[in-house]
């Protein structure tokens, strides 16, 4: 594979569409075929199955159905549209992929990582992406962001607890994974946050150019 796959994550009103609109313009000028897609969905069975997911009248989805749902759509998702653009060399950027995963379904609802690590191989392989952004600030900020938007999603009707279990899993996860997570702090005005991500993008492009030369 030669393009670049790149993940952003964070739990809600973090301000991810703001920032991967931000990341999609900066990676375009830099002269890359960039691919923007998201999860669950990204395919059109995945935006079908996505559906499914956050439609807040199905009340009584249990846990092992949404993460099977959410491998179904990755399975899809990963056949149909990320796998392709890679070998076509584009940059992929990906709103959320697996560890929203062991975020939402390991961290909020309680699944064992284990559980979710064998879905994950059985879908990946050892697919995984290159760099992954998460974008982090104190739940209740978030929560408050996210309020002033539509009504609330089937995850978006959580209580502050599933988000700060949430944000846990993620922050335990960029430990684990340092070589390819960066954490930013997305408290501060937007250009700051901006700034935080060009540094990153930045370092990632000049290791690109090195390897070219
Ligand atoms: P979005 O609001 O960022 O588009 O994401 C949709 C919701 O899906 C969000 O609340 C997080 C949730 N989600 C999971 O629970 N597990 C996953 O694996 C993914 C990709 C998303």
């Amino acid at each position: 594979m030669t393009g670049k796959f790149i993940t952003i994550e964070g739990s809600e009103g973090v301000g991810k569409s703001s920032n991967i609109a931000f990341i999609e313009d900066y990676l375009r000028a830099a002269g890359k075929q960039v691919l923007l897609t998201r999860e669950p969905g990204g395919t059109v069975l995945g935006e079908a199955i996505r559906t499914l997911l956050l439609d807040a009248d199905n009340r009584s989805m249990c846990s092992d159905t949404e993460l099977l749902l959410m491998f179904a759509a990755r399975a899809q998702h990963l056949d149909e549209v990320i796998r392709p653009a890679l070998e076509a060399g584009k940059w992929v950027i990906c709103d959320r992929f697996t560890d929203a995963t062991y975020a939402y379904q390991g961290g909020g609802r309680g699944i064992a990582e284990s559980r979710i690590a064998i879905l994950e191989q059985w879908v990946q392989n050892d697919l995984q992406p290159d760099l992954t952004l998460l974008l982090d600030m104190p739940v209740a900020a978030g929560l408050e962001r996210a309020s002033k938007r539509s009504t609330p999603d089937r995850f978006e009707q959580e209580k502050l607890v599933f988000f700060e279990r949430v944000r846990e899993a993620y922050l335990a996860r960029a430990k684990k994974y340092a070589a390819r997570f960066r954490v930013i702090n997305a408290e501060p005005a937007l250009v700051q946050v901006e700034a935080q991500i060009r540094n990153i993008l930045d370092t990632m492009l000049e290791s690109e150019l090195q390897l070219e030369s």
